[in-house]
């Protein structure tokens, strides 16, 4: 019994996150404070944070998200501590508690040199591009006073400003010297504002905070912080630097062959140049590419049993009165989950009910799994009640039970009816997984837009996400076309049963 006892406990210690981790929630796109060197995040922040672990006794994990995140992550408890190059803000300080700053910084215009910045008043009304949720967009709300162009990163909206979207940029100093280094069209004004950085806990743990607060104390006096500042502005700035394939574009002047050339060197830059851990970029999307067929087909033989349960459940109340329980809670489970968007629903699971699981497949898995239950058992459904009567009497009348009758006889027939509506919900619902990336999950979608914010190139990672999905896809609907011909020559086929 107390072993039981003992071993629930460490479960739930577990499962709540204050047993072994400490976790840090970030968004790294953030140079050199934090960013994505391969699959791993680093930076000086997250240095920051592994010292705290140290000095804790606990391991360390760093969590990906999008900025607007990161401190809600701490507020529920997702995460043990916030560091993403957070500016103390008194807004902020009423939602969570600051350590000392670590680094004073500001806000800067990043600009194009064809179009010079001169002072703020050229601003006013003009398409502003910031990362959702940071100063500079309060900067541009507030004392602008009009609407940013929102994006997910700076180096979003710094692509964005290069295809001509937005005319200028506002972001924190350090990210924005990383965008515009090598972009010879673009340059960076003087500080807007004056900002200091420091690490978010949740309000009421002091301990930990005490813990951060000595950390960026003996991490500054002992030299280690500049050294990290020094370090990864340098390896930052080695990641940013754009590969050329070879120089061959210079002896090139005719269009063709100067355009054949860039998208040569593009192709490099985007698939072939090591990412920061030595792998070709082209990995973010092999790897994601294998999370979006994880989630998916898990999602799919989920949605399946669920469906199934569900259909039976109502066409057998419908039909028999059978199961008037069991159908009550399934016509509330189809109203909420075909009444609410499926990124929320995913927003839901994530950060409310499962916020204690790790792993974000697992999360995303359930999520569309039971969204796409929904939809399949109302397509089942119709399957079920499309079958003739006659056949559930036919089967009862052969002494079989009524769920023999309907596993053996009106199922199969009910399926093969459906596959192709079922088909098309499976199609929706791979396509329906590149938004994981809200959950910050590296899927096929999110692999392409790491590329893309990586290398300010937008054509080559965007069309290949489009064309690997595309023959996902046509690889699925061929898959379906010969299931739906297999069943149409075996016994699911009533018509050849009759003959
Ligand atoms: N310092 C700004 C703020 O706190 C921007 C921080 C953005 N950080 C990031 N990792 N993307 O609002």
């Amino acid at each position: 019994m107390k072993k039981a006892a003992f071993a629930l406990c460490s479960v739930l210690l577990a499962l709540s996150g204050i047993a072994g981790t400490l976790t840090m929630a970030t968004e790294a796109t953030f140079p050199p404070y934090e960013f994505l060197c391969g699959q791993e995040i680093v930076g000086i922040d997250v240095e920051i944070c592994r010292a705290v672990a140290r000095k804790l006794g606990k391991a360390f994990r760093a969590e990906n998200m999008d900025f607007d995140s990161v401190i809600p992550a701490v507020i529920s408890g997702k995460a043990d501590i916030a560091a993403s190059g957070i500016t103390i803000t008194e807004d902020r300080r009423k939602n969570v508690d600051f350590s000392i700053p670590y680094v004073t910084t500001g806000i800067v215009v990043i600009y194009r040199k064809a179009d010079p910045y001169k002072n703020a008043d050229q601003l006013k009304g003009k398409k502003i591009g910031v990362q959702s949720g940071t100063t500079s967009d309060a900067y541009v709300l507030e004392t602008l006073k009009q609407e940013p162009e929102r994006f997910k990163s700076t180096p979003e909206a710094c692509a964005a400003m290069l295809a001509g979207r937005c005319e200028f940029v506002i972001a924190d100093i350090d990210p924005a010297k990383n965008c515009v280094q090598g972009e010879t069209s673009l340059a960076l004004s003087g500080f807007l504002s004056s900002e200091s950085y420091a690490v978010a806990v949740a309000k009421g743990r002091q301990d930990l905070l005490a813990a951060v607060n000595d950390t960026i104390a003996a991490v500054k006096a002992d030299g280690r912080l500049a050294k990290w500042i020094a370090d990864y502005t340098a390896e930052s700035g080695r990641l940013k630097e754009k590969g050329s394939a070879s120089a061959a574009s210079v002896q090139s002047p005719s269009w063709l062959a100067t355009a054949w050339q860039s998208l040569r060197d593009d192709f490099y830059l985007c698939f072939l140049k090591p990412a920061g851990d030595g792998t070709p970029r082209g990995m973010y999307l092999v790897r994601g590419l294998g999370v979006t067929l994880h989630v998916a087909l898990a999602a799919i033989l989920l949605g399946l049993f669920i469906g199934f349960i569900v259909a039976v459940v109502r066409a057998s109340h419908d039909k028999y009165g059978y199961f008037p329980f069991l159908s009550t809670v399934s016509k509330i489970y189809l109203t909420i989950i075909r009444g609410t968007p499926m990124v929320v629903q995913l927003l839901i699971t994530y950060y409310i009910i499962l916020r204690t699981v790790d792993s974000k497949v697992l999360i995303a898995i359930l999520a569309f799994g039971i969204n796409s239950g929904a939809y399949q058992a109302e397509i089942l459904r119709a399957g079920i009640l499309s079958i003739d009567p006659g056949q559930m009497e036919a089967g009862r009348a052969l002494g079989l039970s009524y769920w023999r009758t309907m596993l053996k006889i009106i199922l199969p027939q009910a399926v093969r009816n459906v596959l192709p509506a079922l088909g098309n919900e499976f199609i929706v619902l791979m396509k329906d997984t590149s938004i994981v990336g809200y959950i910050a999950l590296i899927d096929l979608a999110k692999g392409g837009d790491i590329i893309r914010s990586q290398t300010y190139s937008v054509y080559l990672p965007y069309l290949t996400v489009a064309a690997i999905y595309l023959v996902l896809v046509m690889t699925f609907t061929w898959l379906l076309g010969k299931l739906e011909r297999h069943l149409r020559n075996t016994g699911a086929d009533p018509v050849r049963n009759d003959s």
